[in-house]
């Protein structure tokens, strides 16, 4: 056992007091079973039921967000946020290489091209500063479009992700895209119960997206949703991810290319037991990161990520990050802690090193490797504080 892993490993027993831990597992109880019997019995398991709606009146009023679409997951909601703003065909959208690789996909599925862009080792998500640099020295902006010098092509919009949960510096991320005349999809999958100045993320650019994935803070088994303060643009996401079906009761008309993204009423049934629980999760997920902060603090080996300036995180995952002289050891540091069962996990793959997507345009990404080679999740359950 490597000398870091040690330390690690002890550090972490003994902030949860417990030899083994995972990851980050869903939370359930009595509640859920007896909702979902609920429904079940109710015969209402699929696209019409009253917690669909149920469901989206509380995600707004935690987010503050008027208008919240329920969608099968946050890769289709991120899919349809693209299809919505009628976003070009073969333009660039700038995303991060450091990410779950949906926001990615979705670019591609709208045959548009991902541009990747490096991110802030302060936020874990896209640079503004270096983003601005950027465009000043490779693009052109004429006639109301960002053009990128090298490929001649469109920019279209900025898909920025608040990663682990922690926000990014999203102001200044819609001051460019207002400067440049770029779309915003604010990925804030992993971001549920997270703020910036007070305002909850994904209700900062045109669209936000959250994820209800089993692994997320709350859960709905599968799911997503996306949030706007456009009307317009709410009743078109509502009307395309139900088959752009028009009301009728009979009838099966639809007026456009629709798609099967609505969410079940059975998902909405789970999320709506998983919301009455929010509240305690984030206090939990915060007083673990305090007795983390306490126990990893003046680490010789690692520093733990904390939320950046202006942000209530949601502190989903707890991260530590290899100081540069020992991240030769992470690999090592990994096997050790889940040999151990101390379920970690590294950062996902960059993506713009996986051989499907190593063509896409980048900047310089330094800080996207750096990172990516020193970034640890480590066990985030709160189970041992819920009573
Ligand atoms: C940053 C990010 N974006 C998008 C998604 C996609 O969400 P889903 O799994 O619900 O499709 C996830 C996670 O699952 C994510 O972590």
């Amino acid at each position: 056992m490597n000398f870091i892993s040690k330390n690690i490993i002890e550090l972490i027993q003994n902030s949860l007091n417990v030899k083994k831990a995972n990851l980050h597992n869903p939370i359930f109880n009595t509640d859920e079973i007896n909702e979902l019997a609920k429904c079940i019995k109710s015969t209402f398991v699929s696209s019409v039921g009253k917690n669909i709606k149920l469901f989206e009146k509380k995600i707004s009023k935690i987010t503050n967000c008027e208008n919240v679409i329920s969608i099968v997951n946050g890769t289709s909601a991120l899919d349809l946020s693209i299809k919505v703003l009628n976003i070009q065909t073969n333009t660039e959208i700038f995303v991060p290489s450091l990410t779950f690789i949906a926001p990615v996909n979705s670019i591609l599925y709208n045959n548009c091209i991902p541009h990747f862009i490096d991110i802030d080792k302060s936020t874990l998500g896209i640079n503004p500063d270096k983003l601005e640099i950027y465009i000043k020295k490779s693009f052109k902006f004429k006639n109301g479009y960002l053009i990128n010098n090298k490929t001649k092509r469109k920019v279209s919009a900025i898909i920025p992700v608040h990663l682990f949960g922690h926000p990014l510096k999203i102001d200044k991320i819609i001051k460019i895209a207002k400067k440049y005349n770029l779309k915003v999809i604010e990925d804030a999958a992993e971001a549920l119960g997270s703020f910036y100045k007070k305002k909850h993320l994904g209700t900062f650019g045109d669209l936000g997206v959250l994820s209800f994935n089993g692994n997320k803070i709350i859960t709905t088994g599968a799911g997503g949703a996306i949030l706007t303060k456009n009307k317009t643009l709410a009743k078109k996401i509502k009307h395309l991810s139900t088959t752009a079906k028009l009301d009728h009761p009979w009838n099966y008309i639809h007026d456009e290319i629709g798609y099967n993204y609505r969410m079940s009423n059975l998902n909405a049934t789970l999320g709506l037991a998983q919301i009455k629980k929010i509240n305690k999760i984030l206090i939990n997920k915060r007083k673990l990161f305090k007795i983390y902060e306490k126990n990893f603090k003046n680490n010789k080996y690692v520093d733990l990520f904390s939320e950046p300036s202006s942000s209530k995180s949601n502190y989903w995952f707890q991260t530590i990050i290899i100081k540069n002289e020992y991240s030769v050891y992470k690999e090592k540091i990994l096997e050790d802690l889940n040999f151990k069962k101390i379920q970690s996990r590294p950062a996902w793959s960059l993506v713009h090193k996986l051989d499907k997507y190593k063509k896409y345009p980048k900047m310089d990404l330094r800080e996207s490797v750096n990172l990516h080679n020193r970034i640890i999740n480590i066990p985030s359950n709160t189970f041992n504080f819920l009573k």
